[in-house]
């Protein structure tokens, strides 16, 4: 391990991404992110965080986090993850995050959080005091750390390549700047991670509001059956009413957005467009197409999680086997630290 930077025995770069487990994976997290994991996930020594420590706010409600580690890892062996392949790793039983997080803590200076404005919306969002579900409560002191966390899970394998959603662009960002820090202070063992936005950063959800989110209640979940997603389409928002074959603009009709974003056949979707604006196509005929797509882009996501839903063991020792070697990789990383911080005391006499 001559240069810790560089790539490992399995002669791959190396990817950490992860996801807090909050229940039922979406189209929206498929489309930024998930697709890239599926697609990258042999070119690259993959480590996929379940990051259970990150609980937010959930935290009161600790059975559903629990629940959700195993619909999350269920998802990702659905969509095509490979626990062989890769590392499924649970977050909390790789308690090296948790040391390097109260190292890393101190090389962080406290504005360059609150500048991030993904933790400001969030913590804005609990102190708004027209928001139901939050009232009363305030910010919990984890809002500072759980973005150190964040960092610590990405430096741990020590990992060159991010893919995720663009909202957690600013964490990367974070990343990027304690990577320097330290390397620049200590020792050089961390890769400057570099992050990768999926095709389609932000999808709408299928009420045609900004984001597809479960606390909305406007997703598409991985896991629904052919007869929900139709469902879910037909009661789809598309556009502002129009009459029987009155054109409309492609621009306001959300259901356009999911056929660039999932339909395969780009002739088809620039015909249908074009018809759309020049003579009108009904809303029922978009919707048809769209639910085939998606059913045929889902279908195999659903055998191969009823496959696993089947044979619960198996996801055990997905977990098992991903949170080992994410672990032997964790203490790998601290044993570089540790030397990097001069922390071996006894080893001086
Ligand atoms: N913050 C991410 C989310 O909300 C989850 C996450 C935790 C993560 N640690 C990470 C993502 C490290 C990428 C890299 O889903």
């Amino acid at each position: 391990m001559n240069d810790p930077t560089g790539v490992g025995p399995s002669g791959k770069k190396r990817i950490l991404t992860g996801i807090r487990p909050t229940g039922p994976l979406h189209l929206g997290h498929y489309a930024g992110a998930l697709e890239n994991w599926v697609r990258l996930q042999s070119e690259y020594e993959c480590y996929f965080l379940i990051a259970d420590y990150q609980v937010s706010d959930f935290a009161d409600d600790i059975s559903r986090v629990r629940d959700a580690v195993w619909e999350v890892a269920l998802d990702w062996l659905g969509v095509g993850l490979d626990p062989e392949g890769s590392s499924f790793v649970i977050e909390s039983l790789v308690p090296e995050h948790a040391e390097l997080t109260t190292w890393l803590a101190w090389f962080l200076p406290v504005g360059m959080l609150e500048r991030n404005p993904t933790l400001k919306a969030e913590m804005e969002a609990i102190e708004n005091p027209d928001d139901g579900k939050t009232k009363g409560r305030s910010v919990p002191v984890a809002f500072y750390t759980y973005p150190v966390m964040q960092v610590a899970n990405i430096l741990m394998p020590r990992a060159h390549l991010v893919p995720v959603g663009e909202d957690q662009l600013p964490h990367i960002e974070l990343t990027r700047e304690t990577a320097r820090r330290f390397n620049r202070e200590f020792k050089p063992i961390f890769p400057e991670p570099e992050a990768l936005v999926g095709r389609v950063p932000r999808l709408v959800g299928t009420d045609g509001n900004a984001k597809m989110s479960k606390s909305r209640g406007n997703t598409i979940d991985l896991k629904d059956s052919a007869e929900t997603v139709a469902k879910k389409v037909r009661s789809m928002y598309g556009g502002p009413p129009r009459g029987m074959n009155e054109p409309g603009k492609v621009d306001d009709n959300p259901i356009f957005l999911y056929l660039d974003a999932f339909d395969p056949d780009e002739a088809l979707v620039a015909e249908l467009k074009e018809r759309y604006e020049k003579t009108g196509v009904g809303n029922k005929e978009l919707k048809e197409r769209l639910t085939l797509v998606l059913n045929e882009l889902m279908d195999p996501f659903r055998e191969r999680r009823a496959k696993y839903e089947a044979n619960m063991s198996l996801v055990r020792e997905a977990l098992e086997h991903g949170t080992k070697r994410g672990r032997a990789i964790a203490r790998e990383t601290m044993e570089l630290v540790r030397d990097a911080l001069d922390l071996n005391y006894l080893g001086r006499y």
